[in-house]
């Protein structure tokens, strides 16, 4: 198998686009976010929410921003249907608005000539309409809607309430990095945001860089690092942060430098902390913990006081959030358990890959007019499936070695709960793809909670990340809430709570002692829920640990083929593919070879982001 077939496995060539079919009766919208970052697209059909997808998934760039034909393919794959069929395209931001941040920022005095470089090498076009109708061969209605205004939407129509709240925070959409809102059935409303540079989402990023961690990526680690570390430093980065009446605030722009250099935090922040910044890869010491700590403290703080905010303007039950930093799932917790509100939905694919799904949701509100079905949200299975003909046809094409457990479904969650039993790791591929930053059980690792040496383990043999950085349980909902503190479901992960287990789960309990949940039940992922019932039913533990199926670095693996090579690449014990099974000993050697062509054909980092700066051009 050669690179462009290793790259085209399942998805063939996009062009020409496929004949104009004859229209369908039902009501095709494909949402699309790209050109910031985690580029992806959606499709809802007739109200429904089928498909989504990040372009990272397919091109296997992490943080891809392009413009997403990968996963526009699969969508159109996914619901049979060409380009002809779609009635309309909403697009998840405004290229006129955001252009004119960055002719402002291009206007800055004392820009550097770097900076103004980065900013020309980005600017957008302000017709993404254009890049759209050339891209795919689209002749249709195009929608276009602020970035917020997507954020907003990807919340509020799937959260299931008729009324609620809307917070949206990131680092910058079009212009806005706060926005404070409501929605009533299908209508949403903003009343008041606030606008770049002043960005709670840069000040956490600022501090993630400070701390020698990669930008974008490197702000789980931030939170992760917290609880090992003491708030000494709150007050001075408090001091960073004029918090205002109602919504506002505002950074002091002293201590930052994204403006007009290349770099996130400016020398100043250096003398305030009376401490360089940490070099990457460096040793992580007490005061960048306790630095860790301090920035999420000043997070949470100012969190808490903008939902309070909030609440007085909107005195509803619920709240909605989205943007980036809302998957700050300490935060969000703390926003829950002492702020005003009784029930919080946040978005799972929080980020900017969920302003597809929230672009393509305004669309059919305009539309249809109302919101979508299926609402609640039920799950994110949204993704691509691995179908069991070809598993088993390129299994035994590839001579491998493996077990065949079609139509004995018993008899496999019964094999994979013994080798759980004997501290086996075991790579888990099942049904469609998850949609968002999080694996929940289709691309997953699982393994013995309860095993003291097991995150050691499973960073040796494949994840290779930070000891510090917790793993995550999956427990069955219908006994969560004796092993945590937790009163509800929890089933994107988007929470953490206290551990009061009487067993002991060392591998998945923090420093802390808390965890970041992920409830199933049998509706949402039922052979995951017969694998907790059997560990349970042995052992008296429905929890298993559970991360992410990929190499450090890689996007979670999406097609057979990354399965395989993640498979192959790491020293995980077993895979277990839909009904299939293969130990280590059954990897053929043409995998092996095959795998070292898949990590020298790896994407540079970089590639698509900057890890230095936020990606805020
Ligand atoms: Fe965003």
């Amino acid at each position: 198998m050669n690179d462009s077939q290793r790259r085209d496995v399942h998805y063939k060539p996009l062009s020409p686009p496929p004949a104009r079919l004859k229209k369908s009766k039902t009501l095709n919208i494909i949402g699309i976010s790209a050109g910031y970052h985690d580029a992806a697209c959606c499709l809802i059909r007739d109200g429904v929410l089928i498909s989504a997808a990040q372009e990272e998934r397919f091109s296997r760039v992490k943080n891809d921003k392009s413009l997403p034909r990968r996963a526009l393919r699969y969508c159109l794959e996914d619901g049979a249907i060409a380009i002809g069929d779609i009635d309309c395209i909403a697009y998840y931001e405004n290229p006129t608005l955001k252009l004119g941040r960055q002719i402002w920022m291009g206007m800055q005095p004392n820009i550097s000539d770097r900076r103004i470089d980065m900013i020309a090498g980005r600017m957008m076009s302000p017709t993404p309409q254009a890049t759209i109708r050339s891209s795919f061969g689209y002749d249709g209605p195009i929608e276009i809607f602020e970035h917020h205004a997507s954020h907003a939407a990807s919340s509020f129509y799937l959260s299931g309430f008729e009324e609620a709240a809307i917070l949206t925070v990131d680092g910058v959409g079009d212009w806005a990095t706060t926005t404070y809102g409501f929605g009533k059935n299908a209508q949403i409303e903003r009343f008041e945001q606030v606008d770049f540079p002043h960005s709670l989402g840069f000040f956490y990023s600022a501090i993630t860089a400070y701390l020698g961690f990669e930008v974008n990526e490197g702000e789980y680690k931030v939170m992760g690092l917290a609880p090992y570390g003491k708030p000494l430093y709150a007050n001075k980065l408090r001091s960073l942060i004029d918090v205002w009446p109602e919504g506002q605030y505002r950074l002091n722009m002293d201590y930052f430098a994204f403006l007009t250099q290349e770099t996130m935090f400016s020398e100043k922040l250096c003398e305030l902390m009376d401490h360089p910044a940490r070099v990457p890869e460096s040793q992580l010491d007490q005061f960048h913990m306790d630095v860790a700590k301090s920035a999420q403290l000043v997070l949470e703080q100012v969190l808490l006081e903008k939902v309070s905010y909030l609440h007085s303007r909107v005195p509803s039950e619920n709240l909605c959030m989205a943007g980036g930093v809302a998957l700050n799932v300490v935060a969000n917790s703390r926003c829950l358990r002492e702020g005003p509100f009784k029930r919080l939905f946040v978005q799972p694919a929080a980020g900017d890959a969920g302003g597809a799904v929230g672009a393509a949701a305004m669309a059919y509100v305009q539309i249809a007019g109302k919101r979508l079905e299926k609402n609640p949200l039920q799950h994110v299975y949204l993704g691509p499936r691995n179908l069991p003909s070809d598993i088993e046809r390129l299994l035994n094409a590839s001579n491998a070695a493996f077990l065949n457990f079609s139509g004995k479904e018993s008899e496999l969650i019964q094999y994979a709960i013994d080798r759980v039993q004997e501290g086996k790791v075991i790579a888990w591929s099942q049904g469609r793809m998850e949609f968002g930053p999080r694996s929940l059980g289709a691309r997953s690792i699982l393994a013995d909670p309860r095993d003291p040496e097991m995150r050691d383990r499973i960073n040796a043999l494949v994840k290779m990340r930070e000891a510090f950085r917790p793993f995550a349980p999956v427990v069955l909902e219908s006994q969560a809430h004796k092993h945590f503190d937790l009163d509800h479901p929890s089933p994107f992960m988007l929470e953490t709570c206290t551990v009061i287990s009487d067993l002991a789960l060392p591998a998945i309990t923090h420093v802390d002692g808390s965890a970041r949940v992920q409830t199933v039940n049998h509706s949402t992922n039922r052979r995951l829920s017969l694998l907790l019932e059997e560990f349970d039913r042995r052992t008296g533990c429905p929890i298993l640990l559970n991360t992410s199926l990929n190499m450090r670095g890689d996007p979670i693996a999406c097609t057979l083929y990354d399965v395989l090579m993640c498979f192959v690449q790491s020293q995980i014990d077993i895979l277990v593919v839909e009904d299939f099974v293969i130990e280590r000993a059954g990897i053929p050697t043409l995998w092996s070879l095959e795998a070292l062509k898949y990590q020298a054909a790896k994407a540079k980092p970089g590639e698509s982001i900057s890890h230095s700066i936020y990606t805020l051009l």
